[in-house]
């Protein structure tokens, strides 16, 4: 087998750059003819330039305008070499293309009649010979040509330059001034409606704004405009960073592998991140959209205007446009809330990533295939990262590194080690230690214990780390533990002369001790806004727990200590704790007015995954029992005070603000517990909900907990959603998600009937996503079935998937990480299933993944 592993220390520059690209598409279904004239300039010594190219029929080739003969190029194993090249030239191709047949929707691709691309990380190849690669920035100029009849609307990067006709073809020309690599590349083609709006920047320049959508799905879009607007505002608030073009477009496709792409002034998303209705959209979806809107928008800056010089860089962009979405968030939601929120996410999907064979640091020094890196761990612990220098430098000094990042770097593909300089320059200190973060996998565990004793309170931290694969040992990180000190009577103690009341305990050592002088022995708050990523351990009581719930100050603090009482209880199976937690839940719905949203996550229970996260072995059977058990204890003892979050039916008009969304948060955890309670009368309830509703959140809410339930009315209820769903694709996605996620054993009997449905569409990865992908990570009861059913169905589905679109297979078998930690018989039976999958025929991406899953533990 040859070492096709791509290595960080190999990086070299290109041989050349290209300072121009002209590109002309023909735009046809089946042979799209792209031509593409590159102005070359040698950067080194060497003759010979490697151009990336996959799955193209090479036309013509010339340099400088001669053709080149047989012996003077190279077409072979996905790379075009040309030797003997002059200083400067023009190499110019002409090849065609098959977006019809392009089902992987990397390189150009047809979605639902319309053309669109995705090239990042290395789908710009699909489209024509290129140093595909994010350190060759080049600038373009864009030709498209197409039917006018069927593509009345032709889009490219940067400014439209002028347009015209022949015939029934008409053609647009396109020019980005702003130099990008080639995975920001981005055309469109096709028949769309558009809200066009305009947004005036902090230097008076006016910005056209235009979202394309569907004409059917025009309504769907002045969420993602208000959000857009709010995005541009706070980037020029907080950053001081202004949008630079004339134009920003958003389009909708429904065909997308993952969210969506911040191509240079032509954002392409999945429909599920822009579109947004009461009718159609659940509350979670709009936030969504808000965050998702931000995202890509904030990539302008990290990511298009100073991008990555390699692959390895790809937290640079990633981890840092995260960290920026997460704080526009928090600034336009509850930041408490917000906050929680992404740290659930990070224990749920980058903490069980960081145990498993898949583990990786966020700079991996080498890699197989990149696609298999788009992970939580790039993205969510690399956005923790960025946030744990903002919380040892401060806000002031971080944003400061943060302007002298993009001053220095304007226009230029760098690195991580060139960012962590600037922060570095701007807090005035050293982040040498600061860097194992970056290098080192896995999670920290942070033990702490403490003394007290003549009036003198110790605190003890230990860190460790346990070995991930190819790293069997971890040096000591530098860790930033926000905390505070709390009396008696729940409020934080003086930790300085100054009278501090919170501080950030800077931890460098394996362990390491501090002292106060207290009066008496306090309750220690400890890693206050989750101020870095590590799993915690203090030793507290029962009593200590219940008092940090209701009296700490830090939203996150009040869920952790709410989820350690939940883990007890049912994880530890503590049936004594039912008690404290009825006389908790009761006292917090008393108080909840005003705080819905953080008191719905506080009575929320934790899900069956996020229970067995750190179990090992993890009992999925058990734990979804007792979690019901515990369900229906607390939901029986409560009747009242849950159905008094229930929402009366004549309520105000819609809107999705703080606090409407806070209270629909509410009342579905209050009818959670009462569905747990069996409730008199509850099934009616959820009936009249789903029928009275004005919004899709509520209506999804019934449906999900009357057909987990299978209660009376149940199948009715879903026959009428299916009604509703049909003209709505992302509506029918909740239809088989919901069916795809009954915590009971024959769904995966009823999955197999989903995968057979008319409606059912393997080409489509929301709907892939909606049933297997949800069955896969969202029900671990009937996944992990004890007689290997589901693993079965759901190899066969990844296996039948892999042929169409490897980078969705791909990213499906990666949420099976857990392996190692089943029990019997269930784990032989994955891994059986698993290496079948094997035997047969496998795309790059998934052998990649498979191989990890499959190899001896570390
Ligand atoms: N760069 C995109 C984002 O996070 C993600 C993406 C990667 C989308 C690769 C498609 C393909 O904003
Ligand atoms: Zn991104």
């Amino acid at each position: 087998m040859t070492d096709d592993l791509v290595r960080l220390e190999d990086y070299a520059p290109a041989a050349y750059t290209v300072t121009h690209t002209d590109l002309v598409f023909h735009l046809h279904p089946s042979a799209t003819q792209v031509e593409a004239r590159l102005q070359l300039v040698r950067q080194g010594s060497s003759d010979t330039m490697q151009f990336n190219g996959v799955g193209l029929t090479l036309k013509s080739i010339a340099v400088d305008g001669k053709p080149l003969a047989a012996e003077q190029y190279h077409y072979a194993d996905d790379m075009l070499v040309v030797s003997g090249l002059p200083e400067r030239c023009e190499l110019h191709t002409v090849v065609t293309i098959d977006p019809s047949a392009n089902t992987a929707l990397e390189g150009l691709y047809m979605s639902n009649g319309m053309y669109c691309t995705q090239c990042e990380a290395e789908g710009f190849r699909r489209i024509t010979f290129f140093p595909d690669r994010p350190d060759v920035l080049s600038r373009y100029t864009v030709t498209l040509w197409a039917e006018q009849a069927a593509y009345p609307l032709l889009l490219a990067n940067g400014n439209l330059v002028a347009e015209g006709k022949e015939g029934t073809q008409h053609w647009a020309k396109w020019e980005d001034p702003y130099p990008k690599p080639s995975y920001l590349f981005a055309v469109v083609a096709g028949d769309l409606a558009c809200l066009a709006s305009s947004y005036t920047t902090a230097e008076g320049r006016d910005v056209a704004l235009k979202i394309y959508a569907e004409e059917r799905d025009l309504p769907k879009l002045e969420h993602a405009m208000a959000s857009l607007k709010a995005s541009m505002a706070w980037d020029e608030k907080v950053y001081g960073l202004s949008y630079d073009l004339d134009l920003y477009m958003v389009v909708a496709v429904s065909h997308f592998n993952l969210g969506a792409m911040e191509n240079k002034g032509l954002n392409i998303f999945n429909t599920a991140c822009v579109l947004a209705h009461q009718d159609t959209t659940t509350d979670q979806g709009f936030q969504r959209v808000e965050a998702v809107i931000g995202h890509e928008y904030f990539h302008n800056w990290s990511g298009n205007r100073v991008t990555c010089r390699d692959w390895f860089q790809l937290s640079l962009k990633e981890g840092f446009t995260v960290f920026r979405e997460q704080r526009f968030c928090e600034d336009s939601n509850d930041a408490a809330v917000k906050r929680v929120e992404d740290v659930k996410l990070l224990k749920a999907t980058q903490f069980p990533e960081d145990q498993g064979p898949l583990a990786h640091p966020v700079l991996p020094s080498s890699y197989r295939d990149i696609d298999n890196f788009y992970t939580a761990t790039t993205y969510e612990k690399g956005a923790e990262l960025v946030r744990m220098q903002w919380e040892l430098l401060g806000e002031e000094a971080f944003l400061r590194g943060a302007d002298l990042f993009f001053t220095r770097f304007d226009g230029q593909a760098v690195t991580v080690e060139d960012f962590i300089a600037c922060m570095e320059e701007a807090g005035g200190r050293s982040l040498q230690q600061f860097k194992r973060w970056y290098t080192q996998a896995g999670t920290p565990h942070l033990t702490v214990t403490d003394s007290y004793a003549e009036g003198v309170y110790t605190l003890t931290v230990t860190q460790h780390t346990a070995p991930t694969p190819g790293q069997p040992h971890k040096a000591p990180y530098v860790i930033p533990l926000r905390m505070a000190l709390l009396d008696g009577n729940g409020a934080p103690v003086a930790l300085d002369e100054a009278g501090s009341e919170e501080c950030v305990w800077e931890i460098t050592e394996g362990t390491e001790s501090r002292s106060w002088a207290l009066a008496e022995k306090p309750t220690p708050s400890l890693l206050r806004r989750f101020s870095a990523p590590v799993a915690l351990h203090y030793d507290y009581s029962v009593a200590q727990l219940v008092a940090l719930v209701q009296n700490d100050t830090d939203g996150y603090v009040r869920w952790e200590a709410a989820q350690q009482l939940y883990h007890r209880a049912i994880v530890d199976n503590d049936t004594a704790l039912v008690e404290p937690l009825v006389a908790l839940a009761q006292q917090l719905l008393a108080e909840a007015k005003g705080q819905e949203a953080l008191t719905a996550l506080l009575l929320q229970l934790p899900s069956v995954n996020e229970l067995g996260a750190a179990l090992n072995p993890v009992d999925y059977h058990a734990l979804h029992a007792r979690r019901q058990a515990l369900a229906a204890a607390m939901g029986k003892a409560l009747v009242p005070a849950w159905q008094a979050c229930v929402l009366p039916a004549d309520k105000a008009a819609y809107a999705v603000d703080v606090a409407r969304v806070g209270r629909r948060d509410l009342q579905r955890v209050a009818l959670q517990y009462l569905t747990a309670a069996e409730a008199e009368g509850l099934d009616a309830q959820l009936q009249r909900l789903y029928e009275q509703a004005d919004n899709m959140t509520e209506r999804a809410d019934a449906l999900r907990l009357l057909w987990h339930q299978q209660g009376v009315g149940a199948e009715a209820m879903l026959a009428a959603a299916y009604t509703a769903a049909l003209p709505e694709p992302l509506v029918m996605d909740m239809w088989f998600a919901v069916q795809a996620t009954r915590p009971a054993a024959d769904t995966v009997e009823q999955v197999a009937a989903l995968l057979q449905h008319e409606q059912f569409e393997w080409t489509s990865p929301n709907r892939v996503r909606a049933v297997l992908g949800q069955f896969g990570q969202h029900n671990p009861v009937a996944f992990h079935r004890e007689d290997g059913a589901g693993y079965a169905l759901w190899c066969e589905g990844v296996a039948r998937l892999d042929v169409l679109n490897p980078q969705m297979a791909a990213r499906l078998l990666s949420a099976v990480m857990g392996i190692q930690r089943l029990p019997s018989p269930q784990r032989q039976l994955l891994v059986q299933h698993l290496e079948q999958l094997g035997q047969g025929k496998l795309s790059k991406q998934s052998r990649d993944v498979l191989t990890q899953l499959l190899a001896p533990a570390a």
